[in-house]
C-alpha cells in the first residue's frame, strides 16, 4: 500500500469538487499538503480560510487567496484530513494539534469533506483523543480528565495546552459531551457525524466515496 499515493488521490478528488466563486476552509496535515497544490493548479477564483498558520503559509505561497477568519461567517466547503474515521461517521482529529480551529472551520461550512488514506478507516474510535486545554487551572483540569498526557512542544496558535485523553472511548457521543462540558477544555478532537458531509478515501489507485449526511 502506498499511503502517500492514497492521500494524494483523495486530496485531488476533493479539489475537483470545489467550484469557482466558493469560500473554502482548508484543513491541516499531510493529506491537506496534497490538497493545496491540487487546488492551486485549478486556478479557480476562490476565497480560503486556513485552520493553522502552517496551512495559511503553504496556501499563500501557492497563490491561493487566504483570508483571516474574522471577515467571513460562512464557508461553502471545508476539506480536511482525519486521524480516525469510524463507519458511523465519527472522526478523531487533532494529531497535528489544530483540532479546535479545525472544528470551527468544519462547522462553518455547508459541506465538510474528509479526506484520508485507507489506514484512517477504523472499526471503532479509540484513544488517544486530542485535547486543547486552558493554561489557567491546568492541574485541576488534568485531574478531572485523567488519564491524560500533556504533549511536549509548543502551545496551540491560540495559546492552548495540547494534550491527549487516554481513557476508554466506548461511546464517542457521551465522551464528546463530557469533554465539552469539562471546565478548562477549550476543544477536543471528537467530531460528530452531523458535521461530516462525505468521506473520500484513497485505496490503492482509486478513491472510495461515502456520503455521511445530505447537504445542509
Ligand atoms: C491536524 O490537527 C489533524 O486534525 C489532521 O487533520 C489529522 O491529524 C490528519 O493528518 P494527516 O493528513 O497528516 O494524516
Amino acid at each position: 500500500m502506498d499511503v502517500d499515493q492514497e492521500k494524494r488521490l483523495a486530496a485531488e478528488a476533493a479539489a475537483e469538487i470545489v467550484e469557482n466563486g466558493m469560500t473554502v476552509g482548508l484543513g491541516t496535515g499531510s493529506t491537506v499538503g496534497y490538497l493545496l497544490p491540487a487546488l492551486a493548479r485549478r486556478g479557480l477564483s476562490i476565497s480560503c480560510v486556513a485552520t493553522s498558520p502552517r496551512t495559511m503559509r503553504a496556501a499563500s505561497e501557492l497563490g491561493l487567496d487566504v483570508k483571516p477568519f474574522d471577515s467571513i461567517d460562512h464557508l461553502d466547503i471545508t476539506i480536511d484530513g482525519a486521524d480516525q474515521i469510524a463507519p458511523d461517521g465519527w472522526l478523531v482529529k487533532g494529531g497535528g494539534g489544530a483540532h479546535t480551529r479545525e472544528k470551527i472551520v468544519a462547522a462553518a461550512a455547508s459541506r465538510f469533506i474528509v479526506i484520508g488514506d485507507s489506514r484512517k478507516l477504523v472499526d471503532v474510535i479509540r484513544a488517544p483523543i486530542p485535547l486543547e486545554l486552558l493554561e489557567f487551572g491546568l492541574p485541576a483540569t488534568l485531574r478531572r480528565l485523567e488519564p491524560v498526557v500533556v504533549r511536549e512542544g509548543p502551545k496551540s496558535p491560540d495559546g492552548g495546552i495540547l494534550a491527549d485523553y487516554h481513557g476508554d472511548v466506548e461511546d464517542p457521543a457521551r465522551l464528546s459531551q463530557w469533554l465539552s462540558a469539562t471546565p478548562g477544555v477549550v476543544g477536543h478532537g471528537l467530531f460528530p457525524p452531523e458535521l461530516v458531509a462525505s468521506v473520500l478515501i484513497g485505496r490503492g489507485d482509486s478513491v472510495e466515496r461515502r456520503t455521511v449526511r445530505e447537504r445542509r
